[in-house]
This record gives C-alpha cells, structure tokens and sequence, in this order.
C-alpha cells in the first residue's frame, strides 16, 4: 500500500537518507551545502520547487523532488520532474509509478499544462517505468558548466 504526500520539516532525516542513495546511485559527490539548500527549498513556500514523498508501510520509501517554471510555449507552466528515487527494498512494488502518477495530479493542481523529465539513456530500469506513461522523444541534451 503507496500513499504520496508533500514533505514535512519533520522528514528531513529519512530524505537526507534517501537522497544519500540516489546520489550514490549517480555516484555523486553533493557538498552538505547543496543538500541544505535543496531540502529548505522544497519547505518554502516562496521557491517553486517540491517534493512528494511514498510512504509504505508508514516509512517514508521514495521521493520525487519537481521545479515548477515558466515556459516561453504555453501561458500555463510546466514541471519538471528532477529527481526520483525509490529505496531499493521496495523496488518493483509500484511506488515509482505512484509518484508519477501523484505528480501529474500535483501538476494539473498547481495550473501546468506538462509534466517532463530526462533519465540517461542506459537507466533500463527508469526507462521501462518511464515508457509505460509516454514513449520517449527524440531531443537530446547539451549542457555548459559556468
Ligand atoms: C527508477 C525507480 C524510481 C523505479 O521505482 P520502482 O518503485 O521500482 O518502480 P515501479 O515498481 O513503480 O515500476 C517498476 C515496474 O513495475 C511496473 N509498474 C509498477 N506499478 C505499475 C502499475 N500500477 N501499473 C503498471 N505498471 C506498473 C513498471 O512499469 C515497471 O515495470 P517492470 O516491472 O517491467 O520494470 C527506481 O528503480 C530507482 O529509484 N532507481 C534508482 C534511481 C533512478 O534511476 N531514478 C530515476 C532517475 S531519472
């Protein structure tokens, strides 16, 4: 049993251990510093971006962490859906379909017209979940470091 909810300051210690595994899963070195800010980020209200959180079993098992934002092709906004993690225990059981399925209702609640994401190509196991809501499509992704 999946229930999805926003996140609250008293979740802060079983995120920070979550995001510890996605990070180690993209075998990434984020300072303290970073994790601070993303975490006080999705508890203000003033900054457009949120997580949702599963909870199975009453333990808090899986994130998704999205930035609401303008876009130049729609009066609405659009969400982008940038970090989805579920714990490797629950893995196969439906809470990272739960999560999408909760965000497209949190996106149509906060007045966007698209829910979008990128996962590498390789993910296979993200891929087959990603591809049961839409295929793919064919744009890929430049980016520069400043
Ligand atoms: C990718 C990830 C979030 C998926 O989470 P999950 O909880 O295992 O996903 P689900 O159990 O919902 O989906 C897994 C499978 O069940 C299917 N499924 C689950 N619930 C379903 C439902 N209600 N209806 C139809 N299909 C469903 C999925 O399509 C998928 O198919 P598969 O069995 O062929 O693999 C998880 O593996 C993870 O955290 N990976 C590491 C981090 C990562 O890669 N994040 C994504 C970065 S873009």
């Amino acid at each position: 049993m999946v229930t999805i909810r926003e996140a609250r300051p008293a979740d802060e210690a079983r995120w920070r251990e979550l995001w510890a595994g996605y990070t180690a899963f993209y075998k990434a070195n984020v300072p303290e510093t970073v994790t601070a800010t993303t975490w006080a980020r999705i508890l203000d209200p003033l900054v457009p971006v949120f997580a949702r959180l599963a909870e199975v079993g009453g333990v808090v098992a899986g994130f998704a962490v999205c930035i609401v934002h303008a876009r130049t092709w729609s009066v609405e906004p659009i969400v982008y859906l940038e970090d989805l993690f579920v714990d490797p225990g629950v893995r196969g059981g439906g809470v990272g379909f739960a999560l999408i399925e909760d965000l497209k209702q949190e996106a149509r609640r906060l007045g966007a017209c698209q829910l979008y994401w990128h996962t590498e190509t390789d993910n296979e196991r993200a891929r087959r979940l990603y591809d049961r809501f839409q295929p793919a499509d064919d744009y890929v992704r430049y980016r520069l470091s400043l």
